[in-house]
Order: C-alpha cells, then structure tokens, then sequence
C-alpha cells in the first residue's frame, strides 16, 4: 500500500478524454457539469428533489426532500412512495419489454437471454413464491446463491413485495452465514444446490444445513435453486425446490408500494470490530443514486452492453447489477464463473462474443490476468469497448497503463469509482467524458456529493498533497440509514469522530493541486484483500477460537495480486514450536479460519512467537507487525517491550 502511495506521488500523467466520447457523452463539457456542481452546493435539497421526481418513478409523490430533525439518522424524499422492483423492470415494459435485460453466460459456456417482460414473469413468480411462504413486508430474507439470474430474480422479487434481502457471499462459510442470519432475524434462506466456479461445482446447500443445524432458529423455510444437479438433501417441512414452488403459484404479482425510507436490503460489511455490521439501505434514496451514477459515471446509452463482473454478495453487485442497470433499461452480463477458466482469456471472450461497450471490475483481477500477458487479450476483438472502470481499492498506475493501453487500445476512459458499502453507489470518480484522468486517483466529487479533507479537528486541510480523512460534509440520498439493531454503533463509527457533522469513510486520502483525490488506504483495523473488506479482530477472533491458540494478531503485506495479503501472528498455548515453524498447524490453521470466516480470510503466512510486541498499556504494536510483515526495517521505538528477543522470532529469524 505505502509503496503504491509512493508511486502515485509522482504520477503526472493525464489523460483528457477522447473527443469522439465527449461528443457523445451524457455530460461532456466540463463548464455543465460544473455549473451542476454548483447548483447542488447552492441547493442541495432542490438539486436531489429535481432528480428524485425526474428519474423514479412514484406511486405516491414526496413533498419533503429531505427531514434532518433526527440527524445523523437522515430521511429522504420521507413520505413519498415507491416500488423498487417496478421502477426496474415494470415501467420498461411498454418501451422495451423485448430487449434484454439480462445476456447470462455460465462458467460452462451456457447461455440465456432474459428479456425485460420475462425478468417481469421471473421475478414476479418468485415473489409469490416467497408471499406462499409466508413472507410479508419487513421480513428479512438471506440470499446465498451463485452468480446467476436467479439471484437477481430473487433479490428483486423481496423488492417487489417490500421483503428486506441479505445477500451473503457464497464464498461466506456456514459460521459466517449463520451469524448472518442470527443477526437478521432473517426468517426465509434462498440458496442453489450449488454453483460453478473455478470448474468445480461449489456446494451452497450444503453449508445452509451446516448453518442452520448450528441455531438460526427464525428460519422456517428454505428455498433451493437447482444449478448443478447435486441433489441435496433436502429437509422435510423446511426444503422446498425452487421450480416445484414457483409451478404451484399465481404468475402474476403487483409491486406493493412501500414509503422511501422502507429498508431495501441489508448488507453485512466487515469493521474494525469481531462483528459484521448490518448496513441498511433505503428504497428511494439508494435507486436514485444508483440511477444518476449509471448515467454520470458510466455514461450509460440504450446502446450499451453493460458488464459488472462484481457478485450479488457485494454492494457492487447491488448497485451495479440487481438494481442500477435495470433501472436504466439496460441489457447487462452476468457470468457466473471466475476469469481463468477454461484460461485467462475468459473475460475478454466474455467481451467479444457478448459485445460489452462497458467493463466495470477490480483492481486485482486487472493485476492477475495482466500477469498472463499481452498475447491473451489480443487475441480478442474488444473494439465494442468504449468505457472501462475499476473499483475497490486504489488501482497501481502499471495496471492502469495496461487496462488501457492493452484492454482499452488507449480509445476508452478508465472509471476509477470510490465508494462503499455505506455510501450506496459511486463517490469520487471521474465524469469520463469531461474529466481528465489520472492513473490511480478517484479524480473528483461527484454532483451532491460534498466530500472534504479534514485534519484531527475536523478542519479543512487546503495544502495540496498533505493527507487527512475522507469525509462528506452533506447527507446524500444513497448513504446508508443506520446498523442493523445497532443504533449506537451507526453513530459511534460513522459520525462519532466529528460530533456529528461530518460522515467519516474510514479512508486517508490527498488532495492534489488539481484538486484530485488520492486514496490512501484505511485508518482503522481493516484489511483490503482482493477489494474486500476484512477485520483484524474478525480474522483474529477465528483464530483465537481454535483450542490451541492463545492469542493472535493479524496485519496486512502488500500483496503483488491481491492488494493487501494477510499475515497472522499466533500465540500458542503451550510450547512455542521449534524454531518457530509447524507446518502442519499452520495448514491446520489456515483451514479453520476459512472454515470459521471463507477463503478469502485465509492467512498467507503464520508466524509462532512466545508473545505479542505490547506497548505500556497492552496495546498490540500493530504498525511494528506491519513492517516486520513486509519485511521492511523497524523504526518504532521497540525500547518498550517486555521480551525484545520476540522480535527476532517474529522476524522469523531463529
Ligand atoms: C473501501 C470500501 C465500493 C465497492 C467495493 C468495496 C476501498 C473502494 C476504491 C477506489 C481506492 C477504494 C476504500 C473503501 N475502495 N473503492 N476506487 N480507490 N480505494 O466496498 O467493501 O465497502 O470497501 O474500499 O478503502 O473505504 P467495501
């Protein structure tokens, strides 16, 4: 990470935006959208009310834009009424009820088009499917699914009835969906028998009964999709398939209109805490977000093929495949798969042969296929292409040189989008057809979006470079509404720092003299593996529940692929193993956290040490473990601590 901000001081390239873009661009003049700028500083609540009535459509029409009586518990467009589902799907209908809404292509090379008015048959369907189980407004419904229609399907069908959805990760362990669903209170799971990926057949089912034989005691149903013929048990009274619900039930189902601040779904995201955090999302705000940034950022045309390669288990794959694509009427890809089967080459054939004109991905998946080379992609034609986007973590100038010299053949603007799960949709990130980019910076706030830079007080810092925390000044439509059952900690972690005032991302960042925004990296415990959000104390937590540790302390190393890689220091009850080493427990090890957390938690090296480097107060020396993890030299004061000879064991010297 520091290397990368190393890098990305002196980056001064630009790049202005091809003039065949910006004469065909939603805004491509940099004079309108400044002067839209302007009129969302000057007027907030007018700039998003505008919006909000010309974009959504409304069952019932708001007359308060926005209600601050109970802030930093923000209200907007608070008693307007809505349907998400219609908004996506119902009211394309009539104009383009036969274009596709959905081109899908399996990892296996199947395909399937869903058109708008079938998605409408799909998702209504299933919406009465869960109604004949018993599903009412305000129920919470667990998704865990692979990356196929139906999950779409089955998140807008809850839309459809007012249901609050949460889409676990399918590559969440049966632990960590359980504490999903104990936390929701969630009382129906939809899931598949499994899913293909990496070219094996992922059991999904298999890890509900493991979750659900665990607790979860408010489950009374579970519905299962059947992908991969793995034929599942399937529990009497509780199991039913998804096909032989869907064939006993009405085809028709009316949106029901909900009021704006309805929750629409919750996501759980890993903080600085043991415990993920419910973030809860709004109906209205949240698709009017979704809606401008699709045309804002991704300059989205009836003519585009839309692909977000994110899963439906993350925010991305919420805003930028369940529900802002569909919005806007757009024909989007879903693949289920993962970017190297049957090679590295997948994506781009993916691109061709399904004529994407938009790709939206991460940073490590640019990193990991640019490792196999120039000759992969050059065998594709991506001349469909015209816009490209990254998201997650900040993307290294070199992977930005190759997605656009080597994807983009130096025709398509890169999209560097910063957002999160909290924030709804995109943030900072470039108006492709008038900002210039900048590889590896966010560029700059979008329109009502007021974002800052502060120091410790909270005061503006204005010396171009010098970094502070990311923060936004306004509330805004797509911000999330408060933690799941957990007022409190909405507040504490989010507006605590500055009383109130100002909502903290979590993020450093600097500005340039050009105003541009740099992130650089987390303040809190929080790991960026991959693009995905991780806890220390979440991994550390996993491992100190297996019997043979005592404690553990788990820091982030640059990771050439994945971002961030993670490191774990362990100690042991009893003896510390000879010379530091036990290969045996560390693969053990390894596999319990996966089992406790995913895979995507997993250590990628344990080092054994008698104890932890402790300041005076017990404070675990975290910024030590970092440089000893990167192997870098210590420069903290180390006069402090109780055992300095663990230094060199933690250092992995003997
Ligand atoms: C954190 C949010 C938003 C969907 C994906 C991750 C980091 C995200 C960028 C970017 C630099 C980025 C931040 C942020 N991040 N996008 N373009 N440049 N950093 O969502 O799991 O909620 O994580 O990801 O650190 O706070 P998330």
């Amino acid at each position: 990470m520091s290397e990368n901000i190393q890098s990305t001081l002196v980056e001064d390239r630009l790049f202005p935006p091809p003039a065949e873009f910006s004469a065909e661009a939603y805004i491509g003049d940099r004079k309108v959208l400044a002067e839209l700028c302007a009129r969302a500083d000057a007027d907030h609540t007018g700039f998003w009310g505008g919006l909000a009535k010309r974009e959504i459509s409304w069952d019932k029409p708001f007359s308060v834009v926005l209600d601050e009586s109970r802030a930093p518990f923000f209200k907007w467009f608070t008693d307007g009424e809505l349907n998400v589902s219609y908004n996506c799907i119902d009211r394309h209908l009539a104009s383009r009820g036969t274009r596709p809404a959905i081109l899908f292509e399996g990892e296996k090379g199947d395909r399937r088009t869903l058109t708008y008015r079938d998605l409408h048959t799909e998702v209504s369907r299933f919406a009465n499917a869960l109604k004949a189980s018993g599903i009412v407004s305000g129920d919470r419904v667990v998704i865990y699914m692979p990356m196929i229609p139906e999950a779409v399907i089955a998140m807008q069908a809850c839309a459809r009835i007012g249901a609050i959805h949460s889409v676990v990760f399918g590559g969440f362990s049966a632990e960590s969906l359980k504490d999903r669903i104990e936390d929701a209170g969630a009382k129906l799971v939809v899931t598949a028998d499994g899913g293909n990926r990496g070219g094996k057949a992922l059991p999904l089912k298999a890890a509900v009964d493991k979750a659900l034989a665990g607790g979860c005691p408010s489950i009374q149903r579970v519905i299962v999709y059947n992908r991969c013929d793995l034929q599942p048990a399937m529990k009497e009274g509780r199991d039913v398939w998804w096909h032989e619900l869907c064939a006993t039930v009405p085809a028709l189902c009316e949106p029901v209109a909900v009021g704006a601040e309805h929750p629409l779904f919750l996501l759980y995201t890993s903080g600085s805490t043991g415990k993920p955090k419910g973030v809860q999302h709004s109906s209205g705000g949240y698709l009017l977000h979704a809606i401008m940034t699709m045309r804002w950022v991704f300059d989205l045309r009836d003519s585009d093929v839309f692909w977000c390669t994110a899963d439906v288990g993350w925010v991305t794959g919420h805003t930028y495949v369940a529900y802002g694509p569909l919005a806007c009427g757009a024909t989007q890809v879903i693949y289920e798969g993962v970017p190297t089967v049957p090679d590295a080459g997948r994506f781009w054939a993916n691109v061709q042969q399904l004529g994407v004109s938009i790709f939206y991905t991460a940073p490590t998946a640019i990193r990991a296929l640019m490792k196999f080379g120039d000759e992969i992609p050059a065998r594709y034609d991506l001349s469909r292409l015209r816009l490209l986007g990254t998201v997650g973590e900040p993307i290294n100038p070199e992977a930005w040189m190759w997605y656009h010299t080597v994807i983009g053949k130096e025709r398509c603007p890169i999209v560097d989008t910063w957002w999160q799960t909290e924030t709804g949709g995109h943030m900072l990130a470039p108006v492709p057809g008038c900002i210039p980019l900048k590889p590896g910076s966010c560029t700059t706030a979008l329109p009502g979006i007021s974002a800052d830079i502060v120091d410790e007080e909270g005061t503006p810092i204005t010396t171009p470079d010098a970094g502070g925390y990311l923060v936004i000044k306004k509330p805004w439509p797509g911000m999330l509404r408060t933690i799941w059952g957990d007022d409190d900690r909405y507040v504490r972690t989010y507006w605590g720092k500055f009383n109130n005032r100002y909502y903290l991302a979590g993020d450093s960042a600097r500005r340039d003299k050009d105003g541009y925004y740099w992130i650089m990296g987390r303040i809190d415990d929080v790991l960026n593996v991959s693009g995905h959000r991780l806890g220390t104390m979440e991994v550390e937590s996993a491992l100190v529940a297996h019997p043979r540790v005592a404690e553990a302390a788990v820091v982030g190393r640059p990771d050439p692929i994945k971002g961030e890689g993670i490191f774990a220091y362990v100690v042991l009850r009893g003896e510390r193993p000879a010379g530091g080493v036990d290969v045996v427990l560390t693969k053990e090890l390894r596999e319990w956290v996966s089992e406790q957390i995913g895979p995507i938690a997993k250590p990628d090296d344990i080092r054994y040490a008698d104890n932890l480097p402790k300041t005076r107060s017990g404070k675990i020396m975290r910024r030590l473990l970092r440089s000893v993890a990167a192997g870098q030299d210590i420069t903290q004061d180390t006069s402090t601590l109780e055992n300095p000879a663990i230094l060199a064991q933690l250092k992995g010297e003997v």
